[in-house]
């Protein structure tokens, strides 16, 4: 059994760790840029065979926490497509944009917000009008990022962030329409279908896991902000005047989740509450839970007290009565909101940067490995016959299927077992099991940890219990 002198160290620094990230995220199958063949497409990415894995475990797991383990959520999967009053309803046609400014001479396009707190510090926008950022760039004097010419930008206008496109065949009676740019109005819109339909009793839930859209102006940070994601969103509907103890339970609640259930690393996450100048109209009390990305703090979920805004709109837009009947206290109202709101693609990253890690070995050896939780994971075993031949193959194959019936597996025959062990290394496979001549002779494999490449020999009746026992 070789051991290997374990001095580990992450990447120089957190920055250069990013372009690693996203290298190995290539190499490996994770995340591809988007329409590469073609040239490819700004910011579109898209999720290779091991990727895609991990993206269903996510999903799976928050589902299984926030819907299946809970007993006052349920679920919803609604259109992606609404009809347009909803956004003027929820003030997204009105209020969702952003500040942009153009430069004259190279044409970049600069989100204003995003340049000057580079420049002045966190929060230095909020509150600001456009006027009052325009003065701020021009007394400072500030260059393009871009051509670094002087003076050559546009009056900062707001820019909508709705993806807007056409409903109906032809011309003369289609209908402008926006992708949704959150899945949360989708269940606000459903929210009497659900309490009649499912005899829910308010305080409840509703859960939904999709796509969302926003024509964001772009900082490169990899699968960070793009112009589409995945949403994982719940609103918890409650009685007015219990919210504030609502948002510190599902606070606690996701936190935990990230921690206990996902296994980031508690130093990498922070909470940050919003003030009253950064809180949205709609909104009494928001908080961030960010991550420490490897270009900085950024925010993760985003957990926000909502009020009865959103019921208030659509009733008002729509005519209908949203009200709950309390039949308890006999007496209607609308509930009050708390949302935590997740986006799917940004915990990936942040899963990624949290099990990325360069290890110096014995003998100036360097491994990558991804230290995934195992519930998170692509595969959690791989398998490998020492040689394609003399029935070590049909042996390994005996082992995939029988383990198949309990994890995604793979088999992996090619190259050296070094090599094949710094593969799965970088897929974050936690066990590899090698099948080798004794193992025709004994029934036992080589069964090793992608952590601590401890290598053990067990027979094959064991391997489930072995993995169980330490995956916990
Ligand atoms: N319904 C509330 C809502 O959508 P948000 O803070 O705009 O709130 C929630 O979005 C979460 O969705 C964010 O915390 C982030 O994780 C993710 N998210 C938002 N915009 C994103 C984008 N352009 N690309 C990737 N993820 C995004």
């Amino acid at each position: 059994m070789k051991l290997f002198l374990k001095l580990s160290f992450m990447a120089k620094d957190r920055e250069d760790s990013l372009k690693h990230i996203v290298a190995v995220a290539k190499r490996r199958g994770f995340v591809f840029a988007g329409s590469e063949i073609y040239g490819g497409l700004s910011n579109t990415f898209d999720y290779g065979p091991v990727g895609i894995e991990i993206l269903q475990n996510l999903k799976k797991l928050w589902w299984e926490y926030f819907v299946h383990k809970r007993k006052d959520v349920v679920g919803l999967d609604s259109s992606i497509l609404l009809n347009p009053s909803v956004w003027e309803a929820s003030g997204h046609v009105g209020n969702f944009s952003d500040p942009l400014m153009d430069c004259k001479q190279c044409k970049t396009r600069i989100r204003v917000d995003h340049f000057l707190e580079e420049k002045k510090g966190e929060s230095f926008c909020t509150g600001k009008t456009l006027k009052e950022l325009q003065k701020v760039i021009e007394d400072e004097k500030y260059a393009c990022p871009s051509c670094g010419a002087v003076g050559t930008f546009t009056e900062p206008r707001s820019f909508n962030l709705m993806f807007k496109t056409s409903h109906g065949a032809s011309e003369d009676n289609s209908m402008d329409i926006y992708l949704r740019p959150e899945t949360a109005q989708g269940i606000f819109i459903n929210f009497k279908n659900i309490y009649n339909s499912s005899r829910r009793k308010v305080p409840f839930g509703i859960a939904q896991i999709g796509k969302s859209f926003r024509n964001e102006i772009m900082a490169r940070q990899f699968i960070f902000r793009t112009r589409e994601f995945e949403q994982m969103e719940m609103e918890f509907f409650c009685e007015p005047g219990t919210q504030t103890e609502w948002f510190t339970t599902w606070l606690d609640y996701c936190m935990n989740w990230l921690t206990n259930v996902i296994g980031l690393k508690k130093e990498n996450l922070r909470i940050r509450e919003h003030d009253k100048e950064e809180l949205s109209f709609y909104s009494d009390r928001t908080a961030d839970i960010e991550y420490k990305f490897p270009f900085g703090w950024g925010e993760l979920w985003g957990i926000a007290s909502r009020t009865d805004y959103d019921l208030k709109q659509h009733e008002k837009f729509s005519g209908q009565d949203l009200k709950y009947h309390d039949q308890v206290q006999n007496k209607k109202y609308l509930p009050y909101v708390v949302e935590p709101a997740l986006g799917l693609n940004r915990l990936f990253l942040a899963v990624l940067s949290d099990a990325y890690e360069e290890e110096k070995l014995e003998k100036e050896e360097m491994r990558t490995v991804l230290h995934f939780n195992p519930k998170v994971s692509p595969f959690k075993v791989a398998i490998f016959p020492l040689m394609k031949k003399d029935g070590l193959d049909i042996k390994a194959k005996e082992i995939v299927e029988s383990l198949s019936k309990i994890w995604y597996v793979d088999y992996d025959d090619s190259a050296a077992i070094g090599k094949r062990y710094r593969r799965h290394d970088e897929i974050g496979t936690p066990f590899c099991i090698t099948v080798d001549y004794d193992s025709l002779k004994d029934d036992t494999v080589t069964i090793r940890e992608r952590d601590s490449m401890k290598q053990d020999r067990i027979a094959i009746k064991e391997i489930i219990g072995f993995i169980l026992e330490r995956m916990g």
